[in-house]
């Protein structure tokens, strides 16, 4: 319930403002001269203020302007039987939402007051997004502390200033996408475009009509001139994502552009300049594409001038702490909840997880665990491991040969010590089994 609180030196009107406001929801806090005004503020945090003007000790505005020192958004509505210029010009210079003058209209009153919380609603919800926006821009946005991270920090820290075509490799989801950003948000040419384009996503003709543009009349639904990425980019970067799934023709064509940096729309005659710096990225290995004639080796060798390899999350697991803090810190401001907290065996699980789909698959986990969470703690029972899969695991983490010893152990009692059957759905040899069991000690 939202509350007001009314700072006015006569009784007829606290009470008159008090019953009328309750009826319509509030709840109302009362203060008869300033400086108890002030207190009440303090102690209540009311949603608003009604506050009149003369007031026995100190008066409304010297009373508005205190509040005003103790929280800079409080919301003052101002009561007055002056109406003159100078006083009005001044409570609304320093900050009062509305100005009133007495006899009070009760509808006019109302209006006023549901003016004021639409109004403060969608400040705070704008001062949400500077805050979030300003975080956006602060954090250091690409996470890892393992040898291989720092390197390829380095690398971005070293090309960045350059404008040699760069090629990033790695699989799906390890942040290549990041690192170009990153690479063209750290050059001297990062007010101009970054232009992304996915390679894989269209068809040949489109895709040729989107790098290079198009003239009217081209191909059939090219009913307007456009221009293309290489335009469109002017000194900033084309990032060429998926860049293995290029028709060899499309392949031709680039590599004649990264050759004499100039192109032609489709269909076009005249011959148009590009300064945009080229960032290629594949999940598949270019080379090895190459090896199988279905990537030009001329054009690797171009893009590659640079090459960075993003390592897969599971080789620099001494990663996955520091990116689950910083995930869960972007997920809760993307979908407003306030899940931060991974107990210890979670975080080792985490750490654990062969995330096939690395960051972007750990992301989207951390996504589905904080949005099914109940409280402010991620659960294990949340986290997408298969349900059969969870279920033989040991709630410890434990050694492997632990966890071998006791399911041997438990498919012997099973099928009452027969070693026969125990081998058959273990998949292992008798001998094994044998070895196994004495090893382990196992009862029979
Ligand atoms: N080191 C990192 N620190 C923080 N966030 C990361 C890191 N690496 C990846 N991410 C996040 O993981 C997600 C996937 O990253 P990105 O899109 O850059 O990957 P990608 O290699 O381009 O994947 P794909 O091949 O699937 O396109 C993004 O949300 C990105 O912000
Ligand atoms: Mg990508």
């Amino acid at each position: 319930m939202k509350s007001i609180l009314i700072i006015d030196d006569d009784p007829l009107i606290r009470k008159t403002l008090s019953t009328h406001l309750s009826k319509e929801g509030y709840d109302i806090y009362l203060a008869e001269t300033g400086n108890e005004g002030i207190n009440a503020y303090e102690d209540r945090s009311p949603d608003l203020v009604i506050l009149d003007i003369r007031l026995p000790d100190i008066d409304g505005l010297e009373t508005m302007q205190r509040i005003k020192e103790k929280s800079h958004g409080a919301t003052v509505i101002i009561i007055t039987a002056y109406d003159d210029m100078k006083t009005t010009v001044e409570a609304i210079k320093l900050g009062a939402f509305e100005y009133l003058v007495k006899p009070l209209d009760f509808v006019d009153l109302e209006l006023t007051i549901d003016k004021a919380f639409q109004m403060k609603s969608l400040e705070e919800k704008l001062s949400y997004l500077v805050a979030e926006k300003e975080k956006e821009y602060t954090i250091d946005n690409i996470v890892g502390r393992s040898p291989q991270m720092r390197n390829v920090f380095k690398m971005i820290g070293s090309v960045a200033i350059t404008r040699t075509n760069i090629l990033i490799q790695g699989e799906s989801g390890t942040g290549k996408e990041l690192v170009a950003k990153a690479i063209h948000f750290n050059s001297p040419f990062s007010k101009e475009p970054f232009i992304v384009i996915n390679c894989s996503a269209i068809s040949d003709t489109l895709l040729e009509s989107e790098l290079f543009g198009h003239v009217k009349g081209a191909f059939t639904d090219a009913v307007t001139e456009t221009k293309g990425k290489f335009e469109i980019a002017g000194k900033g970067t084309l990032f060429l994502d998926e860049i293995g799934d290029m028709s060899k023709n499309l392949q031709s064509k680039l590599m004649r552009v990264i050759e004499t940096r100039d192109f032609m729309k489709v269909g076009g005659e005249k011959i148009l300049k590009t300064e945009a710096r080229i960032i290629a990225a594949s999940n598949k290995k270019l080379k090895v594409l190459v090896d199988k004639g279905l990537f030009r080796e001329d054009l690797y060798y171009r893009l590659k001038v640079v090459e960075i390899e993003l390592p897969p999350l599971r080789e620099r697991k001494e990663d996955i702490p520091d990116l689950v803090v910083y995930l869960l810190e972007k997920i809760n401001l993307e979908i407003r909840k306030n899940v931060r907290k991974v107990p210890p065996q979670v975080m080792k699980l985490l750490t654990n997880l062969p995330w096939k789909g690395n960051v972007r698959e750990l992301e989207n986990a951390l996504t589905r665990a904080v949005i099914l969470a109940k409280g402010d703690v991620i659960l294990q029972e949340n986290l997408p491991i298969e349900r059969g899969e969870r279920d033989l695991l040991p709630k410890e983490l434990i050694p492997l040969k632990n966890v071998e010893r006791s399911y041997i152990q438990h498919v012997l009692s099973a099928t009452k010590g027969n070693k026969t059957q125990t081998s058959q759905i273990l998949k292992i040899s008798r001998p094994t089994l044998d070895k196994k069991i004495r090893e382990y000690k196992l009862n029979l």
